[in-house]
């Protein structure tokens, strides 16, 4: 398999974006893929999480692309992705210009926005959704695009208006996370849930595995899109 590229982002802050990336980040890198982590928030947290992961922690490189960073270095050689990575993971930070942001995309990428169950949450993304789709570059790079619902309390009001919203969305919703303190703490600790060694969580890693599913579904291809699903004459 080739370089896979995924973006975490969403206008809106606090969403989980870098809870999201990290999480991804330990998870492939524990499978013994070579995971490169693009950070382009200023505030840094997902490379702080790197340098707080444990020795014995799978590796996980950290490349500093926010604005602060070296400005002798030029965008696309920050960007650049040595030949042996696996996955680039992007986090993004809150209130990117969508043209700056659609700018970061390439050819088949998977993007993946978090949402929060809360009327402001919800409204910040649905516009987000809605720049992103009109902006063109999205279909014109076959980008993938698809909703995680995060810090979930199922049976709530606000849940059920969150999982509303999301299924009247053009884009697929492949998850929701539930809210539990294990996040902060594997941030704290610079690891992802499941590498918390008393936590065998299975509810968490029911939660991953359509997310990993998704990520891993082969993109379809131009040519693939364009064959008919029956030939008529065989009808
Ligand atoms: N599913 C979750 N359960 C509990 N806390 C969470 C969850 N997801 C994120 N958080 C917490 O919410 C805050 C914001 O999350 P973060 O990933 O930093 O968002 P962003 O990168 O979008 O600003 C952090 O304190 C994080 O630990
Ligand atoms: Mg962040």
């Amino acid at each position: 398999m080739g370089l896979q590229r995924i973006i975490v982002t969403n206008a809106k802050g606090g969403c989980g974006k870098t809870t999201i990336t990290t999480n991804i980040a330990s998870h492939y890198a524990r499978q013994g893929k070579m995971v490169r982590l693009f950070d382009h928030d200023t505030q840094g947290s997902s490379l702080s999480w790197i340098k707080r992961r444990p020795e014995s922690a799978a590796e996980i490189v950290g490349v500093d692309a926010s604005k602060n960073s070296d400005h002798r270095l030029t965008r696309s050689w920050q960007m650049r992705v040595p030949p042996e990575t696996d996955i680039a993971i992007i986090d993004s930070p809150a209130g990117t210009d969508i043209t700056e942001l659609t700018m970061l995309f390439q050819q088949n990428d998977s993007v993946l926005i978090p949402v929060l169950p809360s009327p402001i949450d919800i409204h910040a993304t649905a516009h987000f959704i809605k720049e992103l789709l009109t902006t063109g570059s999205v279909r014109q790079r076959m980008i993938r695009l698809a909703v995680v619902a995060n810090r979930v309390r199922k049976n709530t009001l606000m849940y059920h208006a969150l999982e509303r919203f999301l299924f009247s969305l053009e884009i697929p919703f492949i998850s929701s996370l539930r809210d539990t303190q294990l996040y902060t703490r594997a941030i704290e600790l610079g690891v992802g849930v499941q590498e918390i060694p008393t936590v065998r969580s299975k509810t968490d890693r029911e939660q991953w595995a359509p997310i990993f599913r998704w990520l891993e579904t082969p993109v379809v291809t131009e040519t693939a899109r364009i064959t008919p699903l029956f030939n008529r004459h065989e009808q």
